[in-house]
């Protein structure tokens, strides 16, 4: 794969959330590729440090800057201190609110733990509200007339699925909901807020979950149109997409990128379509 840009986010400075993980590393990547300065927040420190060394063997040489914060999205002090960080590179122009969880002990309704609720929903919701309204504040603050908002949701929060995570399902659902609200609020300021509805992925929150169980599995890739999962890059692209200049008519969008998914009836035979490797592997 490429590893120079075309300067798609050129001078814009990004913070992406969950930026250790699947999609948020392979996005880091893409950002920065395309000319970006980003702040990556995770809640690992560990995670975050494997990441930076991975982009510096990836990437030597890119021309924004690469920072990285160790933050809990749950905390609204954190969040808005990495957010004001970015005034001192000029403000910040996009947000990729994406950290989120799917807990193994999520469930149906009988069974969700009312803990495993709660944490699900202060991370999954609350934590993307705090970035909204941090970088909000932040636009005004640096007086912009564009900037970018994206927000992971999932394809749970448009399809049912019978193998029920409800507080998960539930939580993305809100997401798609207030980011919705927020492009009508914001669509004269020139801030754009779009979700993001990825289908099931080949990255560790999903992969960890399903394990080695076989049928838990099938149940899954027989929805698939392409007979397989998404990969993280095949998100990342999605998001570099709404961050960029290029979706400037792009708003209050469930921008779903699921091979097909919600779009099938009776799913075709056969071996699977190939995928693409990710920047991590
Ligand atoms: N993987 C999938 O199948 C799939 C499908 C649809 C939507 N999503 C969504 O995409 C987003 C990213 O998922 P992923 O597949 O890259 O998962 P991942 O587990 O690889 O990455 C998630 C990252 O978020 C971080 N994180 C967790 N809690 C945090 C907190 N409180 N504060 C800050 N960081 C925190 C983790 O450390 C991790 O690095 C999530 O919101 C997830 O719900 C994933």
């Amino acid at each position: 794969m490429a590893t120079t840009g075309s300067a798609r986010l050129q001078g814009k400075n990004a913070i992406i959330t969950g930026a250790a993980g699947g999609i948020g590393f392979e996005t880091t990547y893409l950002f920065l590729r395309e000319g970006a300065s980003v702040l990556m927040l995770d809640i690992s420190e560990k995670a975050l440090q494997a990441a930076k060394a991975k982009l510096s063997e990836l990437l030597p040489t890119h021309s924004g800057k690469l920072e990285t914060q160790i933050v809990d999205v749950t905390s609204e002090k954190s969040v808005a201190s990495a957010v004001e960080y970015l005034d001192a590179w000029g403000g910040l122009d996009v947000i990729f609110n994406n950290a989120g969880i799917m807990h193994a002990k999520d469930g149906d309704a009988v069974d969700t733990p009312e803990d495993i609720w709660d944490l699900t929903h202060n991370i999954n919701v609350k934590g993307v509200w705090y970035g909204c309204r941090h970088a909000i504040l932040s636009f005004k603050r640096n007086k912009r007339k564009t900037a970018s908002v994206i927000n992971t949701a999932s394809v749970v929060a448009l399809v049912g699925s019978a193998t029920a995570q409800l507080a998960y399902t539930a939580s993305k659902g809100a997401v798609l909901a207030m980011t919705r609200e927020l492009a009508m609020v914001h669509a004269r300021d020139g801030w754009r807020f779009n979700s993001l509805c990825p289908a099931p992925l080949n990255t560790p929150l999903l992969q960890d979950w399903l394990g080695d169980d076989v049928e838990k599995r099938r149940r899954r890739e027989i929805q698939f149109p392409t007979g397989r999962f998404g990969e993280a890059v095949e998100i990342a692209q999605g998001v570099l997409f709404l961050a960029s200049d290029e979706s400037s008519f792009v708003l209050g969008h469930d921008f779903v990128i699921d091979g097909g998914m919600t779009k099938a009836y009776i799913t075709a035979e056969g071996p699977p379509s190939a995928a693409p490797k990710n920047f991590a592997q």
